[in-house]
């Protein structure tokens, strides 16, 4: 397996050259930083301001970026699973915003949509009435038509409820040391080092990538863990890029959450599909005392789309994700695997299966004339069932309690699907078992072909403030492969 290749997309020539500038040496590369922790579960209240900020990520010139208290990206809110908590949302820029809860099962009104704005300089202070099993979150800005700009200047973090059990559970939870949140994102920068966001027209239609990859805000650091079980929190928070995580030597992962929740008990894997607005929480072992690193196959979506837009020859091969060293003076609280973890599989009550509703969702994509020629004029369209999005209709209404059966299938490449408002239970993969890191509670489905979700509607969402259900590649969504539901 390749360690340190050059990232491989369209700009593999800058990409090379990134690699190979100073700050890149192998013993010269940061360590993993964590993003600073908000513990509200003792407050019961957190204040994010959205602001601007210069981070210079590559040690050339500063990049222009927004942040949620700081420069790029957000703290972690750790919040109880239970109870209400008071947040506070200010907008510092000079365009709307807004802050969606991506995961929390609450209703409509606070659920931080494009119908829930933040005015430039104004203030939105939802109380945000939580009950549900711990989870690894995050929350993000929303406004239709901008979300793709938005999360990629970094207005994005991380929301991790917390019941306080995972001692009892014998699960890592030291915050930065055996315990990792890895926020996954791939950013293009220019040849000055600024990070930019300049999707030509095909990448708005296959998904905008980036030449470098950058975790928690930083450009290829390096993860530095005790010899024991340590825990990593996987998010891709990327616009488009879906990462098919594995380690480099070979050894296995552990899943042991998966989008809402724990699972019963750990899922040796070796290989790990995150598509773009999924979690996953795995366990390594380096009680061996060897490091090893996180890499990734390269973007499926690329392969299909590749021979289709003539750029076949750079969307091979594997890169490193995150190197992980082993430092034998930190504190390696836990050695052992859990037997159980007391999450759960997903799965709905036969009696609700039996009366629920059944949907078809399609999530349709359409290239303009040109676009099949190659040229950079051609427009694309993206729908779901044969309509995009339009934020004054509601696509459908469901009723408070009940459950429905969604068979969602998406047109020429592998669309991650989201539905706001619900935790779902995966039925079948084209027709088939569903993969072992689809069978906890999912917010998110990476659709490759087709799927089967069935989900209880236990929250309420007004005509008002509806939920989403969108593709959660950015340019699709902005696109309008997205459509919103009243539950009532
Ligand atoms: Cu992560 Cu509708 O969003
Ligand atoms: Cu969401
Ligand atoms: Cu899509």
């Amino acid at each position: 397996m390749t360690t340190r290749r050059a990232f491989c997309t369209g700009m593999a020539a800058s990409a090379v050259a990134l690699m190979a500038a100073p700050g890149f040496a192998q013993n010269a590369q940061p360590r993993l930083q964590m993003p600073p922790l908000i513990d509200t579960t003792a407050s019961g209240r957190f204040s994010l301001t959205a602001q601007r900020g210069q981070v210079n990520f590559l040690g050339q010139s500063a990049s222009e970026t927004w942040g949620f208290n700081q420069p790029y990206l957000g703290p972690t809110l750790r919040v109880a699973h239970k109870g209400e908590v008071q947040a506070e949302v200010n907008n510092q820029l000079d365009e709307k915003i807004s802050a969606h809860w991506h995961g929390l099962l609450i209703p409509g009104e606070v659920d931080g949509g494009p119908h829930n704005p933040i005015a430039a300089g104004g203030t939105w202070a939802p109380v945000l009435p939580i009950d549900q099993p711990t989870a690894t979150l995050w929350y993000h800005s929303h406004i239709h038509g901008r979300t793709a700009a938005q999360v990629s200047k970094g207005l994005a973090g991380v929301l991790q409820l917390s019941d306080g059990q995972d001692d009892a559970r014998g699960l890592p939870s030291n915050y930065g040391v055996d315990d990792l949140m890895v926020v996954l994102q791939d950013r293009r920068f220019d040849r000055a080092g600024r990070m930019v966001y300049n999707p030509a027209r095909p990448e708005l239609m296959m998904g905008f990538l980036g030449d470098a990859m950058v975790i928690n805000g930083q450009v290829a650091p390096v993860a530095v863990v005790p010899k024991g079980i340590v825990r990593l929190r996987l998010l891709n928070g990327s616009n488009s890029r879906i990462y098919v995580l594995a380690l480099a030597d070979g050894r296995p992962m552990h899943l042991i959450a998966s989008d809402n929740g724990l699972l019963d008990k750990p899922v040796e894997i070796t290989q790990l599909a995150l598509a773009t607005g999924e979690r996953a929480e795995v366990l390594v072992d380096f009680s061996s005392g060897g490091g090893t690193s996180l890499v990734s196959a390269s973007n499926p979506n690329q392969g299909m789309m590749g021979g289709m837009m003539g750029n076949r020859s750079q969307t091979q091969g594997s890169f490193t994700v995150l190197p992980i060293e082993v430092d034998n003076t930190l504190p390696a609280r836990i050695t052992r695997l859990p037997d159980a973890l007391g999450g759960s599989l997903a799965q709905l009550t036969q009696a609700d299966l039996a009366g629920a509703t059944r949907r078809t969702i399609t999530l349709d994509m359409q290239m303009g004339m040109g676009m099949m020629l190659g040229n950079l004029f051609g427009g694309s369209r993206f729908s779901i069932n044969g309509e995009a999005y339009d934020m004054d209709r509601l696509n459908f209404t469901a009723k408070r309690g009940s459950t429905e059966i969604w068979r969602i299938s998406g047109a020429m490449m592998m669309h991650p699907f989201h539905v706001h408002g619900v935790s779902f239970q995966v039925l079948s993969e084209n027709g088939g078992p569903v993969a072992a890191r689809n069978r906890g509670w999912k917010d998110m489905i990476l659709v490759n072909g087709e799927a089967e979700i069935a989900m209880r509607f236990d929250h309420a969402a007004p005509p008002s403030n509806p939920y989403m259900f969108h593709c959660h590649i950015l340019e699709h969504e902005d696109g309008g492969m997205m459509g919103q539901f009243a539950v009532v």
